[in-house]
This record gives C-alpha cells, sequence and structure tokens, in this order.
C-alpha cells in the first residue's frame, strides 16, 4: 500500500505540471482527492491493514494528501494570473487618460490678482502676523479705547494686549515705523473676526495698500483704485467714491462699483441701490503719522483695504462666503 501511495504521489505531481487551465485542474482533484479520488480510496482501505502498519501509512497518506491539496491551490493561483495578464493589453489607438490636476484655491487666485495688479504699479508685497498686539490692531491706527470695533463681539482676544488681527491695516504702522517715504506696499493676509453667516466666516482675507511720499492728493487715490476697479472687473465698470469714516483714514471714502448682477439697474444683490460696495479707502491721518515719527506737514499718503473673499464672489457671482471654507470640490473645480 505504501508503494502504492508513492506512485499515485509521482503520477499526481507529474499530471499536475502539464495542466494549463481551469477544467483540467478541476479534473485533477476529482481525480486524486475527490470523494472516490485514488488518495481518498486509499485512505479508506486503511482499515485492511495490520494495525502496527497503520500509523506510518496513515501519516504518509496524509502528508501526500496535504501535499496534493497545496500544489492545487499553487497551480490555481498561477493559473488565474496568467488570465489576468492576457487580459491587459495595451491599445496604442485609444485616447489618453488625462490626470487630474489640482489648482489653486478662488480665494487665492483672486488674491493673486489683486497683488499682480499693485505689483504692475509698482507695490511691494509684505507680509505681517496674525498674532497682533492691540497696539498696532487699534492703538496706533487711532481707534479711542471705547471704540466699538475692539469689543469682544468682534475681536478674537489672545490676552489682554493681544489679539488676532482684525484687519490688515496695522500692517500700515508696521511698514511706516521701519521706513521713511516714499513707500507703496500692499499687504495680504488672513484677518479674524468672530462673526458667521452667509456673508462672514470667522477667518477671511484682506488686502491692505499704503502709499506715502510727498505731495500724495485724493486725486492719486481716487486714480490708483479706478485704474485697479477697471482692471479687476472690467473697464466699463464704473465706481463711485461715497464719503465715510474710519478713524485712521481722514477723509474716508468707501468705493462701490456699479452692481455686476444687474448692471446698475437694481436687484437683490445690491438691494435695489445698483450699486455694491468693495472696499475702505481714505488720506492717511495725520494721527497716525504721530505714531511713527513723519511730519505731516511734509508728507501725505493714502491707504485702502479690501475683503479678497468679497471681491472673488462679486468677480464669479458666489452668494455664500462660507463656500469657500467647505473644501467641496464640486465648487472648488469651477475656477
Ligand atoms: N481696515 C478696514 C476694515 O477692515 C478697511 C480699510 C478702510 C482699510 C480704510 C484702509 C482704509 O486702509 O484706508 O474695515
Amino acid at each position: 500500500m505504501k508503494e502504492r501511495l508513492l506512485d499515485i504521489q509521482k503520477q499526481a505531481l507529474k499530471d499536475l505540471e502539464s495542466i494549463e487551465d481551469l477544467s483540467a485542474l478541476e479534473k485533477f482533484r476529482i481525480t486524486y482527492l475527490g470523494k472516490k479520488g485514488r488518495v481518498t480510496s486509499e485512505m479508506k482501505r486503511l482499515g485492511e491493514l495490520p494495525p502496527k502498519d497503520r500509523p506510518e501509512i496513515g501519516k504518509i497518506a496524509n502528508e501526500i494528501k496535504a501535499e496534493l491539496s497545496n500544489r492545487l491551490e499553487e497551480a490555481f493561483i498561477r493559473i488565474e494570473a496568467r488570465k489576468e495578464k492576457k487580459e491587459i493589453f495595451l491599445d496604442v489607438t485609444l485616447p489618453g487618460r488625462v490626470p487630474f490636476r489640482g489648482h489653486l484655491h478662488p480665494v487665492s487666485q483672486v488674491n493673486r490678482e489683486i497683488c499682480n495688479i499693485f505689483v504692475k504699479m509698482g507695490y511691494k508685497i509684505v507680509q505681517g502676523p496674525n498674532v497682533e498686539l492691540d497696539y498696532y490692531n487699534f492703538e496706533a491706527l487711532n481707534f479711542p479705547k471705547e471704540h466699538p470695533a475692539r469689543d469682544m463681539q468682534d475681536t478674537f482676544y489672545i490676552s489682554d494686549g493681544i489679539v488676532l488681527r482684525t484687519h490688515t491695516s496695522p500692517m500700515q504702522v508696521r511698514v511706516m515705523e521701519k521706513q521713511k517715504p516714499p513707500i507703496s506696499i500692499i499687504a495680504p493676509g488672513k484677518v479674524y473676526r468672530s462673526d458667521s453667516d452667509i456673508s462672514h466666516t470667522p477667518m477671511f482675507h484682506q488686502v491692505e495698500g499704503l502709499l506715502v511720499d510727498k505731495g500724495i492728493t485724493f486725486g492719486d487715490l481716487k486714480g490708483t483704485l479706478t485704474s485697479f476697479v477697471h482692471q479687476m472687473f472690467g473697464a466699463d465698470v464704473s465706481l463711485r467714491f461715497r464719503p465715510s469714516f474710519f478713524p485712521f483714514t481722514e477723509p474716508s471714502a468707501e468705493v462701490d462699483i456699479q452692481c455686476v448682477i444687474c448692471k446698475g439697474e437694481g436687484c437683490r444683490t445690491c438691494s435695489n441701490s445698483g450699486w455694491l460696495e468693495i472696499l475702505g479707502s481714505g488720506m492717511v491721518d495725520p494721527a497716525v503719522y504721530g505714531f511713527v515719527d513723519y511730519d505731516p506737514e511734509i508728507y501725505s499718503g493714502f491707504a485702502f483695504g479690501m475683503g479678497i473673499e468679497r471681491i472673488a464672489m462679486l468677480k464669479y457671482g458666489i452668494d455664500d462666503i462660507q463656500l469657500f471654507f467647505k473644501n467641496d470640490m464640486r465648487f472648488l473645480r469651477q475656477f
């Protein structure tokens, strides 16, 4: 019986070598390992042996059975792998697959667009801290101690005297403190206010501008911002300067552009006024020069500040500022 078993083993291994497909493999399994297979049948006959021989022969039979099962599995994997390989073929006539390419976030795109316009006019880009001293954020910008803008409802306080900057205007003071005129800078960056609804997020972006030299007038401010609006929104978009108030500019003006949705006719976006506010601006207040040791009799200048998300919303007709920060690819891919 031992001889027979070893013969079966030899024959089985030889058969296996020539098997190339799954149906032949199944036949092999039935022939050797099936219920009536050759190995199985031998095992059923173990009882016919003298009891003393049974353990040895039984062990051999079990080993052969295990070996053939393993080989069967290996052959199965080998045949499957070959089948898969055969199915992958290269069709060089197919059109190429376009890889997905990422791009800048719309806020970054508009930020760059704004900065580029001013860089072309000769402005230098500067950046400063997001965690700011109360001194730069309010004090040196001529915000009186009891000014509502310092209120806890708007400002995130880190500690007494340290805040998350509520605007980019502190950069005006930081720059003037360090250098003498002529100065022409823009300062893009993040700002923070405790506010959240369809047109406010606790973090958003602004670009600040400052130009100081001898003989700068409100006419320079108007010319500069008119050129900016025409480059940003189109040469046919009209704008207006509306008197306003900011503690650090005097006189101050807010700039409105003709509503991009209704072209000035009046609609929901512009609350039927035909105009949309896009930025704050003005001539630097002499009080601010006092903090940086400039002589207001010699120097004059203008400043402006705008929200980047707001500009992007108007440019692309987006009605909810929160969309910028949801990371929804369906929204972001459109830009
Ligand atoms: N910092 C102001 C704000 O966040 C905007 C602003 C108004 C900036 C007038 C200026 C300016 O530079 O001159 O509301």
